[in-house]
């Protein structure tokens, strides 16, 4: 892999990597919902009761915790799953509990108009790390919060270490090395932050938040498994980038063989997931 030729493309207004309408977004949704839907919904519900809550889902993808939401909440709560496509939530057949509608995060107008406050849980899972307005988001999002309220927030810390913990030869560990390199400088041009979720807990705290708590989750992706099909499903969706930013066609090919490659072992990425309550 050459990887050596740095072509940013950022379309005008291009606000977010990857994309929910790619043939491959369904599949790489229900990557993460197999990857994070269990350690997210044990977070949530050690953290309120949500029987009765109003409940509010940020970029809620394809939906799956905002379905688990819904059907936590009972007949006297209410779930807002929001997204800027939410075609694929809106495919999903009705529960009676969840309210799908289309927002912006970034537009403070929409924030008011089409999502109001007075909510007892909001959560957004790998959503703030992507938009560049992120702290200002994260301010405003509290600011829905009703007293006593939850902000979960859950987002991957890309580290900077070797990814690969085993690879079938030293040149197929190295060509994913090459690929991961590029793949984290596209999402940074198009305005992801890779470690913003450590800072999460201090934006927090800055905010005014209390009970402030970060968990850390991760595992392992061997070659075959749900992180190599999501980091598949990723490349996919970013390779015009990739091509643009020097990798080759062969590399991807190579790429795809190796993510399916059990032999392949990858340190996948840590989930930072952090909590703070608007003071009642
Ligand atoms: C990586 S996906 C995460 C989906 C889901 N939260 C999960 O963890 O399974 C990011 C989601 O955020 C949405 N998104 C990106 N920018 C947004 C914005 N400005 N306003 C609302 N949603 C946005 C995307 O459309 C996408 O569904």
């Amino acid at each position: 892999m050459s990887g050596q030729t740095a072509a940013p493309v950022l379309q005008a207004g291009w606000k977010y990597a990857l994309d929910n309408n790619h043939p491959v977004a369904a599949s790489h949704h229900h990557g993460l919902t197999t990857l994070f839907d269990p350690f997210s919904t044990a977070r949530t519900a050690a953290l309120l009761d949500l029987t009765g809550r109003r409940c509010l889902e940020v970029g809620a993808g394809a939906g799956s915790y905002a379905r688990w939401l819904a059907g936590q909440v009972g007949r006297n709560g209410e779930v807002l799953a929001i997204d800027i496509k939410p075609d694929l939530l809106a495919a999903e057949p009705d529960l009676a509990q969840l309210t799908v509608r289309r927002v912006d995060i970034t537009d403070e107008e929409q924030l008011r108009v089409r999502v109001g406050g007075g909510w007892d849980l909001i959560h957004a899972r790998l959503v703030l790390g992507h938009l560049p307005s992120r702290s200002t988001v994260l301010a405003r999002l509290a600011q829905l919060l009703a007293p006593g309220g939850v902000l979960l927030v859950e987002d991957w810390y890309r580290a900077s270490g070797d990814p690969v913990i085993c690879a079938p030869s030293p040149e197929a560990a190295q060509a994913y090395r090459a690929f991961h390199t590029v793949q984290g400088r596209c999402f940074q041009e198009a305005g992801t932050d890779p470690t913003w979720s450590r800072r999460a807990y201090r934006s927090m705290r800055e905010i005014g938040l209390v009970d402030v708590q970060t968990v850390i989750h991760g595992t392992a992706w061997p070659g075959g498994g749900t992180g190599c099909a999501l980091i598949a499903s990723s490349a996919a969706q970013l390779r015009p980038r990739l091509l643009a930013f020097g990798l080759t066609d062969e590399d991807l090919a190579l790429l795809s063989e190796l993510l399916n490659d059990p032999r392949l072992v990858l340190a996948g990425h840590l989930l930072y997931s952090t909590s703070g309550r608007r003071a009642a």
